[in-house]
C-alpha cells in the first residue's frame, strides 16, 4: 500500500515523538497537549467569530480544521500537531444526530434508549465517504505542515462513543449506558463490535491519508470497573490496534491509548498491541512503570497545574520528568487544557520538559 508515497508529503524534520514512541533514545523529551488547539487560544476564538461559531461546520470543512490545527504549531515549539476534529464523527457517521451546544458540550437529540434502537443506525458505512472530510482535512494538513512535526490521527474508542449514544451527553455515573452493560448483554456485543469494525476502517483510513501516529481515546473509562473493562473495554481496545496494524502492515504508526482513569488496568494494556499507554494525572508514575516496563508512557501533568505560578509549574514540570525519566516517555498534560488557561503557561511547560530533558540526558552521558 502505498497511498502515502503517492501523495508526495514534505519530508519530516521533527521526529522526536516517533522515536520516542518506538521506545528509541531521543536527545530530549518530546512534548504534545490534549486540546492544544481550542478555546484558551485567542486566535482560535478569534478564528470561530470570522467564520461562524458551529464547531461540526469547522471539523467538516478540511480548510478550517486545517487552519486551526496548524494554529497552536505555528505559536509553540510543540512536537506534534493533533488533527481537529472530535471522537463524535462516529456516531455522526452511524446516522446519529450530535450538536455541540455552546457552554453544554455535545448533545443527541434522539439518543438509543433501547436495544431495539440499534436498528436506526447506518449499516456498512464506507469511510471515505462518510468521514472523507476527516481524511481530506488529515491529507491537507499534512501538507501545509511542511514536515515541521508529525501529525496525530486519534478516534474515540467503543466504550466511550457507547456511552456517548447511549447518555445522549456528558454524565457522572454513565448509568444508562452502564444498565446495557449489565441488561442487554447481547445489544452491547453488537453495538461494540460494530464501533470497532467502524473505527479500524477509519484509523487505517487516516494513516492513508497521512496520519503519522494514532490516539485511541477511552475517556470514559473511569466509569467502568476492572471487572466491566476486561469484558466491554478491553477486547475491542485490543482489536483495534491489532487490526489497524495488521491492516497497515509495514506502513503501520506508533499507537497510543488514552484509557482515562483506568489505573487500575495499566498492567492489561501493558499485554496489548499499543506502543504507548497515556496516563491521565492520578496515576503514580513509579506504579505504572512498574505494571508497563515493556511500554512507552503519556503524560500527565495536572491540567490544572497550568493555573499555578511560573515557578511552580516549573517545579511541578520537572518533578514529573524526574518521576517518568527521559526515555520511553511523551509529556502532555493528563487530560486535555481548559478554555481558561493561559498560552504563556503552555509556553512554560513546553520549555521546560526540552530544556530539562535535555539536560538531564547530558548529565548521563557525561
Ligand atoms: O486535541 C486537540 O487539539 C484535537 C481536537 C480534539 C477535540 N476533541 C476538539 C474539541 C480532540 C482530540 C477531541 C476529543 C474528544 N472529544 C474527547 C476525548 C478527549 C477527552 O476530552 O477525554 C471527548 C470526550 C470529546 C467529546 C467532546 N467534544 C466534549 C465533551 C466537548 C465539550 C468540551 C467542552 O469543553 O466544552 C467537545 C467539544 C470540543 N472538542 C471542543 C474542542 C476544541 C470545544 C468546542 C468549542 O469550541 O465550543
Amino acid at each position: 500500500m502505498s497511498e502515502n508515497n503517492m501523495k508526495d508529503f514534505p519530508p519530516l524534520k521533527n521526529d522526536l515523538i516517533l522515536r520516542a514512541a518506538r521506545g528509541e533514545d531521543t536527545e530530549k523529551v518530546p512534548v504534545w497537549i490534549m486540546r492544544q488547539a481550542g478555546r484558551y487560544l485567542p486566535e482560535f476564538r478569534k478564528f470561530k467569530e470570522e467564520h461562524g461559531s458551529d464547531f461540526f461546520h469547522i471539523v467538516q470543512s478540511p480548510n478550517l480544521a486545517c487552519e486551526i490545527t496548524l494554529q497552536p504549531i505555528r505559536r509553540f515549539d510543540l512536537d506534534a500537531a493533533i488533527i481537529f476534529s472530535d471522537i463524535l464523527v462516529i456516531p455522526q457517521a452511524l446516522g446519529l444526530k450530535c450538536e455541540m451546544l455552546k457552554g453544554k458540550g455535545p448533545h443527541f437529540p434522539e439518543p438509543l434508549k433501547e436495544p431495539d434502537d440499534l436498528e436506526r443506525l447506518k449499516k456498512n458505512v464506507v469511510v471515505k465517504e462518510t468521514l472523507g472530510y476527516v481524511l481530506d482535512a488529515i491529507t491537507l494538513t499534512r501538507h501545509k505542515l511542511e514536515g515541521k512535526v508529525p501529525l496525530i490521527g486519534f478516534s474515540g474508542a467503543p466504550w466511550t462513543l457507547m456511552a456517548y449514544m447511549i447518555e445522549g451527553g456528558g454524565s457522572k455515573t454513565m448509568s444508562n449506558a452502564k444498565k446495557w452493560l449489565y441488561k442487554h448483554a447481547k445489544a452491547t456485543s453488537l453495538l461494540l463490535q460494530t464501533l470497532t469494525d467502524l473505527i479500524v476502517d477509519y484509523l487505517v483510513a487516516q494513516v492513508q491519508a497521512g496520519a503519522q501516529m494514532l490516539q485511541v481515546f477511552e475517556s470514559h473509562a473511569e466509569c467502568l470497573s476492572p471487572y466491566l473493562f476486561t469484558l466491554y473495554a478491553y477486547p475491542y481496545l485490543e482489536q483495534i490496534a491489532f487490526k489497524v496494524k495488521e491492516k497497515l502492515g509495514e506502513n503501520s504508526v506508533p499507537m497510543v491509548i488514552f484509557a482515562k482513569g483506568a489505573t487500575y488496568a495499566i498492567q492489561e494494556l501493558s499485554q496489548s498491541s499499543y506502543d504507548v499507554i497515556s496516563l491521565d494525572w492520578t496515576v503514580p508514575v513509579a506504579d505504572a512503570r512498574l505494571q508497563a516496563p515493556n511500554r512507552v508512557l503519556q503524560g500527565n501533568l495536572d491540567p490544572c497545574g497550568l493555573y499555578a505560578c511560573k515557578n511552580d509549574l516549573i517545579q511541578a514540570t520537572k518533578s514529573m520528568i524526574r518521576s517518568f525519566g527521559t526515555k520511553k516517555y511523551i509529556a502532555n498534560l493528563g487530560h486535555g487544557i481548559y478554555p481558561d488557561m493561559d498560552p504563556e503557561k503552555v509556553t512554560i511547560f513546553i520549555d521546560t520538559v526540552h530544556s530539562y530533558s535535555e539536560s538531564l540526558n547530558n548529565e548521563t552521558t557525561r
